[in-house]
């Protein structure tokens, strides 16, 4: 039986792409091998391949002036490759510590280059973003970075710092489910194992006029993935295969303005049992920055929690504890997760509501 998986990632994956792999994975399109089996150089994958960058690009309404790279890693190795390609000597790097994983984002980028953070919300922190103007800017800042979902916080930037450099962004929780101005941005990237696929892969768009450091190891320099078209080394083709069948679906069903709109319907299906609860569930995100992906809530107390998470797994619905670091609970709600899922979660909370 298949639950409803509301986990952060690894994340749900849509059913039917799912039992599309499963057909082809003895046999891919008469080839006699599975596609992971194939060489990457084979016009078979390359076909794969340059469909996925395509679709990568349709579906964010992602401009010409941007490159699509397909990286290994996740979205941990961007947290170095950026500093590694964006800084050069005397210049600084500012960094929005607004949750866990900007300063994850930050403490990598401080071992690199001059990092500072242009925006701390101390005792504010994790409860909302900075308001535009709250962002400052040094001398010789090259980027500003901004993790635009926090997703163990459960907090999304309601509009963006209105700065004079240009973004770099890490948008792995809400990767391709929310319309940008391309134009405020040097870099946007995520790790795909939330709204597009399996683990492993980051998905990094990056503007053709950047200049980009020269000399650095081939694996970590934007310049070498963009002069092979992410071919360098045996690209991740299970991720990128995958990946390709879940965009094909999300660009058919209306690409970023649809996913967009879909997400935080259902966001809003599980905040409205939480704000009509009288407390007894309690999310402590200011109601502009609460995130549309991950919900976080708290119960009153951790007994309860863990009654919660048991009668839920016994529904069927699993992936609800929150993060480790941080607690509490937290239902992910990307895009491979159904309307129908949101809704179960819902009456289940309202049903537990009711009989505790
Ligand atoms: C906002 C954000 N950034 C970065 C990461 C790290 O991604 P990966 O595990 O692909 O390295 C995550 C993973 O959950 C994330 O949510």
């Amino acid at each position: 039986m298949r639950v409803y998986n509301f986990g952060a990632g690894p994340c749900a994956l849509p059913v039917d792409v799912l039992e599309e792999v499963r057909s082809e994975l003895l046999d891919y399109q008469g080839t006699g091998m599975s596609l992971i089996e194939m060489s990457h150089r084979s016009a078979t994958y390359d076909r794969v391949h340059r469909r996925a960058m395509d679709l990568a690009r349709e579906m964010a309404a992602c401009p010409d002036d941007f490159e699509v790279l397909f990286v290994q890693g996740g979205a941990t190795l961007q947290f170095s490759m950026v500093p590694l390609n964006l800084l050069e000597d005397g210049q600084r790097a500012g960094y929005v510590l607004s949750g866990s994983w900007a300063r994850k984002a930050y403490a990598d980028a401080s071992k690199i280059g001059d990092a500072y953070p242009a925006w701390d919300g101390g005792s504010d922190a994790y409860r909302r973003m900075p308001s535009p103007g709250e962002v400052v800017i040094a001398d010789r800042t090259r980027y500003l970075h901004v993790t635009t979902n926090e997703t163990i916080d459960g907090i999304r930037m309601p509009e963006f710092p209105d700065v004079p450099v240009p973004l770099v962004a890490d948008m792995s929780s809400e990767l391709l489910a929310r319309r940008i101005d391309w134009s405020r941005f040097g870099i946007v990237y995520g790790g795909i194992q939330k709204n597009l696929g399996p683990a492993g892969l980051a998905v990094v768009y990056l503007r053709r006029d950047l200049p980009l450091a020269s000399g650095l190891p081939s694996y970590l320099s934007y310049r070498w993935h963009v002069e092979s078209a992410s071919l360098g080394n045996t690209p991740a083709m299970f991720q990128i295969y995958v990946m390709g069948k879940v965009l094909e679906r999300l660009v058919a069903r209306g690409g970023v303005d649809a996913l967009e709109r879909e997400t935080r319907e259902k966001a809003e299906l599980v905040y409205r049992v939480i704000d009509d609860s009288d407390g007894f569930y309690r999310n402590p995100v200011e109601p502009a920055h609460r995130s549309h992906t991950n919900v976080v809530f708290r119960l009153p107390d951790e007994q309860l929690e863990a009654e919660f998470l048991a009668a839920a797994q016994n529904e069927g619905l699993v992936g609800l504890k929150g993060h480790r670091s941080v607690g509490g609970l937290r239902a992910s709600l990307y895009s491979g997760v159904t309307r129908q899922a949101v809704e179960a979660l819902a009456d289940f909370m309202r049903s537990f509501h009711a009989s505790h």
